[in-house]
């Protein structure tokens, strides 16, 4: 039997509860902002970190939905407080949203720790948002749930389902081709995004709501609702309604994210295909929960793990068909039996309760096991001498016969030298090439941003190639595709061997065999990293050089090294 907190328990009653002077400049400043005692005394309070703002698109309906999660706080017997968050607007902010994505932890986990808050509702899902807040929330470890932002409606083009991110990639490699004009191009631009929500492809954001889901972080079946549907309105309600409750049982984010709970998320988001993404981003969250994840963790769950969400860019359809063929909730209990279904949830309930009758509507969509777009390894750990801490690619993205290859390298120094010759017709490429792409890590670019699918040169592209291998140190859009190796670990600006490799060097991508290799002798490789110099530091001052003093790899989920952990943290003191 879960047992209650008295009002004397909470947490907002050391800021509340105190007759002295600081409790006198706590009310006074309470009843300025209009409020009684009786709106918030002896009432769990609880936090609405709202990721809106004016630039993230992804979020445009968070100010109507920071209203629904405030009735249901209200309803339930709270006093809610809203408090806006870093938005990381995904395609607007540069160089990477990942630069931003600690700096969203550090300050969910402050907001929550230096305010009278008694548990939080986390309003995100533009891509890094979710981590963000999920990482902060853990350290913080107070009640909190995660209310996702849902998905966009479909594009649409000429009658036309557009995809978000995979519908750009292809139709940019077309009208490079020439095969678009450009009135055509911005028809696509006016229809692919038409509604407020995330991208509504498999991306990295449908993939870290429902890897939240999974978690046990949301109510059963709130990642897969549209944004724009009235049951995402009322889910936001419910989950106000949840917290308050949450906050009286005292159930917080470290009592369900376990090791099991993790296990389960990544088995979902390797079943639905999600973005290699999800690998950085999972390792940081489950070391905040004091879980020991590492990325071969992935490996050895995709080995048994099916994709059978029939999805772009892996698949066919988009987020909104995958609501109405059942969504989330159906796709687990396809999916049951790989799963540890006594995983406890943010509503009390185990994920076996939130699953229960889950239905499929549609096989086409949700796939029966026997027909999966793939049987296993959507998702493939690297290692060998040119990733000695690994690299990871998405094989169900590639054209099979690169998962076996081998090609001289054609290499980039950095973005800015692939941008200037990667489609010069002179650059000595072809489709047996493999494309290297230098500087793009954690420190090298810095943030890690979603250069790995690096363009086909034009040459190529004219004559029909769409896939080659391409390698680098950089992440991928979840919406992308292609034999890309990504995050490989040590990056080249910190002296990983990515760095040591020339032009013509041969390189063997062996998937079956989680290889990747570069055939340069081990006397020529130690020759080249004597003659190596490190670059000169990005930054001298500011948030950019805290976070090149304390970013780890990709491997070890990008987080930095002083908020990995559960080590405790002080309660303000209160003068
Ligand atoms: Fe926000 Fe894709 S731009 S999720």
């Amino acid at each position: 039997m879960t047992t209650r907190r008295k009002p004397e328990e909470l947490r907002s009653h050391r800021w509340f509860g105190a007759s002295d002077m600081r409790g006198f400049g706590h009310h006074s400043r309470a009843a300025q902002m209009g409020y009684s005692r009786a709106d918030y005394e002896g009432r769990p309070i609880i936090a609405i970190v709202n990721t809106w703002s004016d630039i993230n698109a992804c979020h445009a309906h968070f100010r109507q939905r920071a209203e629904e999660v405030k009735r249901g706080v209200l309803q339930a017997g709270g006093f809610p407080l809203e408090m806006p968050a870093i938005a990381l607007a995904e395609v607007f902010q540069k160089p990477t949203t990942m630069l931003y994505r600690n700096l969203l932890a550090m300050e969910t986990e402050e907001l929550l720790r230096s305010y009278p808050v008694d548990g939080a509702v986390l309003m995100g899902g533009c891509d890094k948002t979710t981590p963000a807040l999920l990482m902060g929330a853990l350290s913080m470890n107070l009640p909190a749930i995660f209310m996702p932002a849902g998905p966009m409606l479909r594009g649409d083009w000429r009658g036309k389902y557009l995809g978000s991110g995979s519908d750009v990639w292809k139709y940019w490699a077309e009208k490079r081709a020439g095969n678009l004009t450009d009135a055509q191009w911005h028809a696509i631009e006016d229809g692919i995004a038409r509604s407020p929500g995330h991208c509504m492809t498999m991306g990295t954001a449908s993939t870290m709501t429902s890897a939240a889901e999974a978690l046990g972080f949301t109510l059963p079946g709130a990642a897969s609702i549209p944004a724009a549907d009235s049951r995402h309105g009322r889910m936001a309600a419910d989950t106000g309604r949840r917290i308050v409750d949450m906050v009286w049982e005292d159930l917080k984010p470290r009592d369900f994210v376990t090791a099991a709970a993790v296990d389960n998320a990544i088995t979902t988001v390797l079943a639905i295909g999600g973005s290699t993404n999800a690998v950085v981003h999972m390792v940081a969250l489950a070391r905040r929960a004091g879980v020991a994840l590492s990325i071969d963790r992935f490996d050895a769950l995709a080995r048994r793990t099916p994709l059978v969400a029939n999805i772009r860019p892996a698949g066919k359809y988009l987020m909104e068909d995958f609501y109405y063929a059942g969504g989330l909730r159906a796709l687990l209990g396809e999916i049951a039996d790989l799963l540890d279904l006594d995983a406890m949830t943010v509503n009390g309930k185990t994920l076996r309760d939130n699953i229960a009758g889950a239905e499929t509507f549609n096989h086409d969509v949700i796939l029966p096991r026997d027909k999966a777009l793939v049987a296993q390894d959507s998702l493939a750990v690297l290692r060998g001498n040119l990733a000695p801490d690994g690299a990871v690619i998405k094989p169900a993205a590639a054209e099979p016969h690169l998962w076996r290859h081998t090609g001289p390298a054609v290499v980039f120094a950095d973005y800015n030298d692939l941008a200037a010759r990667i489609d010069d017709p002179a650059l000595p490429v072809t489709k047996d090439s493999v494309l290297v792409l230098q500087n793009a890590g954690p420190q090298g670019a810095p943030g890690m941003p979603e250069w790995g699918q690096l363009p086909i040169p034009k040459k190529l592209l004219a004559g029909g190639v769409r896939d080659m291998v391409r390698i680098s140190d950089a992440r991928m859009s979840g919406t992308s595709y292609g034999a890309c190796v990504l995050h490989v670990a040590p990056e080249s600006f910190v002296g990983g061997p990515l760095a040591f490799v020339r032009d013509g060097d041969l390189i063997e991508l062996d998937v079956p065999g989680r290889k990747l290799e570069l055939k340069v002798s081990d006397g020529e490789l130690a020759r080249r990293r004597a003659e190596w110099k490190r670059p000169a530091p990005r930054f001298e001052r500011g948030f950019g050089a805290l976070y090149q003093q304390h970013i780890t790899q990709a491997d070890q989920g990008c987080d930095f090294d002083f908020l990995e952990g559960t080590a405790p943290t002080p309660e303000p003191e209160i003068h």
